[in-house]
């Protein structure tokens, strides 16, 4: 058993405008491919590790042998954050949130403009390569957050439903050093149906 890189759900030019085909070729099939094959060669002496889902993993790093500790957190982290990134997109999805997800949006930001401006300004100004969230919490309130290189809510017990990806590699061929401009055009293509789904099976 290894891990596998799964197929993009969409071509590489789907996203485009907003994300153009040649940042998504490089991102997928060098920058996810890489996590995959550095997590598979870390983990190959370790089968009974291959066979659990990487989110198992990451959710108690502490049960992980320490010797490859860094690593399943690293490119386990890159793996999983990566696939949740894909999935979160979608071309021609709606705007906003709807349904159960659009009231507990309300309920703990206030309103959807609040909300975006709070994930917004929180992954425009997290430091260096990270990711930025909308988690669940362990009562099942909503909260925004960032994390550093490819460490996941998932470690901290939080249940990740949407994320993106701030590390340069994700924008810098079309947007250079203008983050911000990135995150405003990836609010076109955020994949609400999904991250609704999402949240609800966390629910239960
Ligand atoms: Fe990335």
């Amino acid at each position: 058993m290894t891990y596998e890189l799964p197929k993009l759900p969409y071509p590489y030019d789907a996203l485009e405008p907003y994300i153009d085909a040649r940042t998504m070729e490089i991102h997928y099939s060098k920058h996810h491919a890489g996590y995959v094959n550095k997590l598979n060669a870390a983990l190959e002496d370790f089968p009974d590790l291959h066979a659990k889902p990487i989110e198992e993993l990451l959710q108690n790093l502490n049960a992980v042998p320490e010797e490859i500790r860094t690593a399943v957190r690293n490119t386990g982290g890159g793996h999983a954050n990566h696939m949740l990134f894909w999935k979160n997109m979608a071309p021609g999805a709606s705007d906003k949130p709807s349904g159960t997800l659009a009231d507990a949006i309300v309920q703990s930001f206030g309103d959807f403009d609040a909300f975006k401006d709070r994930f917004s300004s929180t992954a425009s100004g997290h430091f260096g390569s990270g990711w930025a969230w909308l988690v669940l919490d362990g009562s099942g309130g909503l909260k925004v957050l960032s994390t550093a290189n490819q460490d996941t809510p998932l470690s901290d017990g939080l249940k990740p439903i949407l994320t993106i990806d701030v590390w340069e590699h994700a924008y810098y061929l079309n947007y250079q050093n203008r983050r911000p401009d990135f995150i405003t055009a990836w609010w076109n293509v955020v994949n609400w149906d999904q991250v609704t789904q999402l949240y609800e099976t966390f629910l239960g």
